[in-house]
């Protein structure tokens, strides 16, 4: 597990799954938001493989986050699109309803970076978001992240078209928090 100062995060255990198909997938607002895809009803026991891991997927590894305090799960954070010559990722999150706006998501993205710059080695980590989330902004932003565009009108969100923002974060900026 990679710890943080509040969450750690571990590998998707199959009871996660249920919980994360009913409480972040099912809710068709924020499946399109968070999504680069249309929502649509996911079948129970399905191999879905935003909730079902491919280990043989080298440019992605998902996660499943908990609270330390609890070891209770509160979300999924994902590294994808790892590219091994520009040594370059994404990186994306989600928390349960109930869990946000507790620093959760700050800490999430501090203890993903870790996995970026020290366990992967990679020199750049990369965050879209769309232009209203300041949650995820601020949670990118608190971790040294430097907004480096707006991509006006990208992203198809439930009628209507919106801007995202891209976030960069470059290995040597980056300062670790010491405390955990
Ligand atoms: C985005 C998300 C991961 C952020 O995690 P979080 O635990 O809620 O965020 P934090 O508690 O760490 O707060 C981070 C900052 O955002 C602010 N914030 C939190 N919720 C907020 C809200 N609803 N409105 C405005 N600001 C908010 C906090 O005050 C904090 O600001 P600060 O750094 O200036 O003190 C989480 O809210 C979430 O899962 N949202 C739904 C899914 C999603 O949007 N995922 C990202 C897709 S790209």
């Amino acid at each position: 597990m990679l710890r943080g100062n509040k969450i750690g995060l571990r590998a998707r255990h199959d009871d996660d799954i249920p919980i994360l198909r009913t409480e972040l997938y099912d809710d068709v607002v924020n499946a399109a938001r968070a999504e680069g895809a249309p929502w649509r009803p996911i079948t129970p026991g399905s191999s879905d493989p935003r909730l079902v891991v491919d280990d043989k997927d080298a440019g992605k590894v998902p996660f499943s986050v908990v609270e330390l305090e609890t070891n209770t799960l509160v979300g999924t954070a994902t590294f994808w699109g790892i590219d091994t010559h520009h040594r370059s990722a994404h990186i994306g999150l989600g928390l349960l309803p109930s869990t946000r706006g507790k620093g959760y998501g700050t800490d999430v993205v501090a203890v993903l970076c870790h996995y970026g710059f020290v366990v992967r080695g990679l020199h750049r980590l990369q965050i879209e978001t769309l232009s209203d989330n300041v949650a995820m902004l601020r949670s990118a932003e608190r971790n040294g992240f430097v907004r480096e565009g707006v991509l006006r009108s990208a992203t198809w969100v439930m009628g209507r078209f919106m801007d995202s923002v891209l976030l960069g974060l470059l290995a040597e900026d980056w300062k670790p928090d010491t405390t955990a």
